[in-house]
């Protein structure tokens, strides 16, 4: 344990800077990165309306590919270590008005599912971790963005609840101090799951979410099926 390093990415502030404190603290060494000197500037700053999927999608889903494409080949070469790819619960199900996020998030499962199996056999572990809502500057960062009375008028009802939730800044559930602490205790696993919720509201959500899944599937599942060939080769 105590020669493990850790790479940290967005080190500077919200959950990356409270791993960093985690990791240092329980003695352990980390390599904290951090985009430039520059203050921050707030995840969702960076998105004007009309290119925001691909600015979206360069930041939650090209930046991590890429940091993993420069990591893997230590990780290779050790033959071991673990992936924890930092997603969301928007990473499991949809909501109105967040569907940039919410695509970017499924992008980033998407290709750690499929990453997993792949480095598996080398005994590195990758786990998904699904965060709900942090006590971080996101959500503020967030409402600062929802269009508001610039949204189209069909569309103003459904960015009404975003703009709820995102408003309730400082009444997110989750300490992003305790959510380290998780990610320390995961990272020592020997067989760590491929995803992690974090939060019981990413509980609840996933949990509702993955039920009303199989109950649709289930009552369709007649159709679903009546696609097979009738007759065997
Ligand atoms: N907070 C939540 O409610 C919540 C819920 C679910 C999932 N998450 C996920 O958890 C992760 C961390 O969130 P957080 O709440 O800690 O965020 P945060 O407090 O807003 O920011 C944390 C770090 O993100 C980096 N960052 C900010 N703007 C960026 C940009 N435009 N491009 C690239 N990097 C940027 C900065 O890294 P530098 O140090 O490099 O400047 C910053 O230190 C994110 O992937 C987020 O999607 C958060």
């Amino acid at each position: 344990m105590g020669s493990r390093v850790w790479l940290v990415t967005g080190a500077s502030g919200g959950l990356g800077q409270a791993l960093v404190s985690e990791v240092l603290g329980s003695g352990e060494r980390a390599i904290a990165v951090t985009r430039d000197d520059e203050p921050p500037r707030p995840l969702t700053a960076a998105f004007p309306h009309d290119a925001e999927p691909r600015a979206q999608f360069e930041v939650d889903f090209f930046a991590a590919a890429d940091v993993l494409r420069a990591a893997l080949p230590y990780l290779r070469a050790a033959k071991a270590g673990r992936v924890l790819q930092i997603s969301s619960l928007a990473g499991q199900i949809g909501a109105p008005g967040t569907s940039a996020y919410t695509a970017g998030k499924h992008a980033l499962e998407g290709l750690s599912v499929s990453l997993a199996a792949e480095l598996a056999p080398l005994d590195i572990r990758a786990t998904i971790v699904e965060p709900g809502a942090a006590r971080t500057v996101f959500r503020a960062d967030w409402a600062s963005r929802l269009p508001g009375s610039a949204a189209l008028p069909d569309h103003l009802p459904v960015h009404e609840a975003p703009a709820r939730s995102a408003g309730a800044v400082g009444g997110q559930v989750g300490d992003p101090a305790r959510m380290a602490r998780a990610l320390v205790v995961l990272a020592g696993m020997p067989s760590p799951p491929l995803r992690l919720p974090l939060g019981s509201d990413a509980l609840a959500g996933i949990d509702n979410a993955r039920s009303d899944q199989l109950q649709e599937l289930r009552r369709f599942a007649t159709l679903s099926a009546s696609t097979d060939h009738t007759k065997a080769i």
